[in-house]
């Protein structure tokens, strides 16, 4: 049996006509950068998660990148984030010429600890933020980060890249803190047909500077008030995206049902003492979103060598990451060590992501299931 991590054209092909509708629509228009879509899909956006601006920009990367350009993060700057996420969280920091100054990860949840935030706090000079990550759709411990932030007087900036509709006791992800971001790369719960992304805030000045940011500082058109870029969001994404949209909470519905059956399998294998399944924080906020599983990671005994079998059974896996961000060459300079992020250098040699979408059929987590027991049962 094959199973993928994802697949696609499962999702695809019950939406084909309308999407193919919509795409036509803008093909029709020639409005093809911006215009009314990106417009409707911008308030559709910030309605979903109840937050007053979203701005349409071209990936979750630049998303990131233009808000902390707006923010006018400078040169030397610190900001402060978790060492094991994607790499663009790190990345848009350093791009701007400022520091990433990581603190360890929670072993239960892989987001950001609260009490390493505490003392990279006490020894930091000035952060200019805070930066959660709601990492494989499960918000960060957003009530402790954002009393450290009041207290601080810095704002919290969420990384909601891959938690779109995830939700927190305060609010929905990237609606909590002062300004967040989603991605809609094509794997996330809400994929577009190439790169997109959304800049989500509170405040209508922060909004309206990264509207003109993402276009080139333009306020009006060749009189540029600020050094901006192209982060501007193709028509033709935010028409898929509108399409999509009203499906994303029966997708993560789909794919909390399937980590439950994970679960179940698990727990009928009696795997406990070699797998360690994700924790559920908000399981019991009567929030039904509080997991969007986006991804199912596990961490495993002798995850390489397990990983490798389940390859040669077909069954697709990833691990979602295999060195931490202190350890990267691009940031030797950063001065940091083997061993300075134990949590996260133990998470980037434990962790696999398995076979999540709403489409998986309960046949396929069976096996993948058995696979796993039968590599143990191995020796
Ligand atoms: C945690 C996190 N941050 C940022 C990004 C960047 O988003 P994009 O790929 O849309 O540029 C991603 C995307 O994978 C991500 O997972």
């Amino acid at each position: 049996m094959q199973v993928p991590l994802l697949d696609l054209k499962l999702q695809y092909a019950p939406l084909k006509s309308e999407i193919l509708f919509e795409m036509e629509a803008v093909a029709d228009s020639q409005t093809l950068i911006l215009g009314p879509k990106t417009e409707a899909f911008e308030r559709a956006v910030a309605k979903y998660c109840g937050v007053e601006h979203a701005i349409a920009v071209s990936s979750g990367t630049d998303a990131q990148l233009v808000l902390l350009m707006a923010l006018d993060v400078q040169p030397g700057d610190a900001l402060i984030t978790t060492p094991y996420t994607f790499f663009a969280t790190a990345g848009c920091i350093a791009r701007l010429g400022a520091r990433p100054v990581f603190v360890d990860i929670d072993p239960a949840t892989f987001n950001m600890s609260v009490p390493a935030l505490e003392q990279a706090l006490a020894r930091t000079r000035k952060p200019k933020a805070i930066i959660p990550v709601h990492l494989f759709g499960q918000c960060a411990d957003m009530q402790p980060i954002l009393a450290l932030g009041k207290k601080h007087g810095i704002p919290v900036l969420e990384d909601a890249a891959q938690a779109l509709g995830a939700r927190h006791p305060l609010g929905c992800a990237g609606a909590i803190g002062e300004a967040g971001w989603f991605s809609f790369y094509p794997t996330k719960n809400l994929g577009a047909f190439g790169d997109a992304g959304m800049v989500v805030c509170k405040d209508s000045v922060l909004a309206a500077k990264i509207r003109a940011l993402r276009n080139h500082g333009m306020e009006t058109r060749y009189y540029h008030k600020w050094v901006g870029g192209n982060f501007r969001m193709d028509a033709i994404q935010a028409a898929v995206l509108g399409v999509k949209l009203p499906h994303l909470d029966l997708w993560s519905a789909e794919r909390r049902a399937r980590a439950a059956f994970y679960r179940q399998e698990f727990a009928r294998a009696g795997l406990s003492r070699l797998v360690k399944l994700p924790a559920e924080s908000y399981a019991t906020s009567g929030h039904l979103n509080h997991h969007i599983y986006n991804q199912f990671v596990i961490r495993a005994v002798r995850r390489d060598a397990l990983k490798e079998h389940l390859t040669k059974a077909g069954i697709a896996t990833e691990i979602y990451y295999p060195r931490a961000l202190h350890m990267q060459e691009c940031f030797a300079d950063l001065g940091y060590s083997k061993g300075d992020f134990p949590e996260a250098e133990r998470a980037a040699r434990q962790s696999l992501a398995l076979p999540i979408f709403a489409e998986i059929t309960e046949a396929q987590q069976r096996y993948v299931v058995e696979q796993i027991d039968a590599f143990y049962a191995a020796g």
